[in-house]
């Protein structure tokens, strides 16, 4: 075995990935997800996130599939993401034996482990999906334009919104320090006021239990929140994953936003105040993926609609939260 070998099994030979096994990963991972990927823009920053373990497959040398794990929920909970098997080795099992050795690989590392989580963007059907918790399905609503779309797309947002509201200046996104995360985040009712899916919050695909060691993760993120401060708690919050490059269109940003309550006012609000605050980021091809409750999709789509330089990328779709013993 090599020096930095963790297993092998299967033909295949399993190591812990580093920074240099980045040209051989994106080599497997053409056209995933439509062209959609965050695994070219994340895959360094994995190498040194805490609690994280990312194991590469190689045979003969060759890379060949690629799973990963982030530790979370104070060390009992690990979200499986970034999953991915070389193109003319799919259909064979061979992400079963990835995720089969990374599983084991993990609960060595971490004994505490008892749920496996994740989140995902297609619905395999009930018989595939008997094997897990679904903890919920959240509605995405995707957008596309070019930058010089999406400046005159929130003028007309904000207009729309102003004539129908008694708001009379565009609502704002902001960082949150530790202190006001905790207020936010970590108040009892929490779950129930934002109808959260699955008691969890959903940070760009990673589900999160609100707990203080969570935050930690939260405050990795770099996020820009909406807070609703119409009453005494917030009926309403949402935040932002800054906008990051993916291959879509032979080059494109995306932007994820969460949103979490049900309240329509408050979601056109924040929607927004979140593409205002990013505006002149924007550079190129966008994409939006905005996530939330069901009930509140319809609404949404409608306050996008009418606009030819921002249109709809895809009609209704679902991520789907899971969770497993481990
Ligand atoms: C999805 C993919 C990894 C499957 O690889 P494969 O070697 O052909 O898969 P296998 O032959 O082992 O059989 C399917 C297994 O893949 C896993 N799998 C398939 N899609 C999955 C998904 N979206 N999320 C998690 N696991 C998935 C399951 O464990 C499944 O096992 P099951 O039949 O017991 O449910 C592969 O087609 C691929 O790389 N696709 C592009 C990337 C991608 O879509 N990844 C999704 C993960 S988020």
């Amino acid at each position: 075995m090599a020096s930095h070998c963790v297993g092998e099994s299967d033909g295949l030979s399993f190591y812990l990935a580093r920074q240099e096994d980045y040209n051989d990963a994106m080599g497997i991972s053409h056209d995933i997800y439509g062209g959609m990927d965050y695994l070219p823009h994340r895959f360094l920053s994995w190498m040194t996130e805490p609690g994280r373990v990312v194991i590469i497959a190689r045979r003969a040398g060759k890379l060949v599939a690629l799973e990963s794990g982030l530790v979370v929920d104070g060390g009992e909970t690990v979200i499986v993401e970034g999953l991915r098997v070389c193109p003319n080795e799919r259909g064979r099992g061979l992400a079963r034996i990835i995720q089969t050795f990374t599983d084991g690989y993990i609960k060595q590392l971490y004994p505490g482990v008892k749920t496996k989580r994740l989140t995902r963007g297609d619905d395999p059907g009930p018989e595939k999906l008997r094997k897990f918790n679904v903890l919920a399905r959240r509605a995405v609503l995707s957008l596309w334009g070019n930058s010089a779309g999406f400046e005159s797309f929130v003028s007309g947002l904000k207009k729309t919104l102003y004539e129908s509201s008694s708001i009379s200046s565009c609502p704002v996104v902001s960082k949150l320090n530790s202190e006001a995360m905790k207020a936010v985040l970590l108040d009892p009712d929490v779950c129930s006021r934002l109808l959260l899916p699955g008691n969890l919050l959903i940070q760009d695909w990673q589900p999160l239990k609100l707990m203080e060691s969570n935050l930690q993760v939260l405050e990795r993120r770099d996020l820009s929140w909406f807070i609703d401060g119409s009453g005494e708690k917030p009926w309403f919050v949402s935040f932002h994953t800054p906008l990051y490059p993916i291959p879509f269109h032979g080059g494109s940003l995306r932007f994820n936003i969460d949103l979490y309550g049900t309240d329509f006012t408050l979601a056109k609000m924040a929607l927004t105040a979140h593409l205002d605050g990013v505006r002149s980021e924007m550079q190129g091809m966008v994409v939006v993926q905005i996530y939330m409750h069901p009930s509140i999709w319809g609404e949404l789509k409608q306050f996008c609609e009418g606009y030819e330089v921002v249109k709809q990328l895809r009609d209704y779709w679902e991520q789907l939260l899971l969770e497993q013993d481990f």
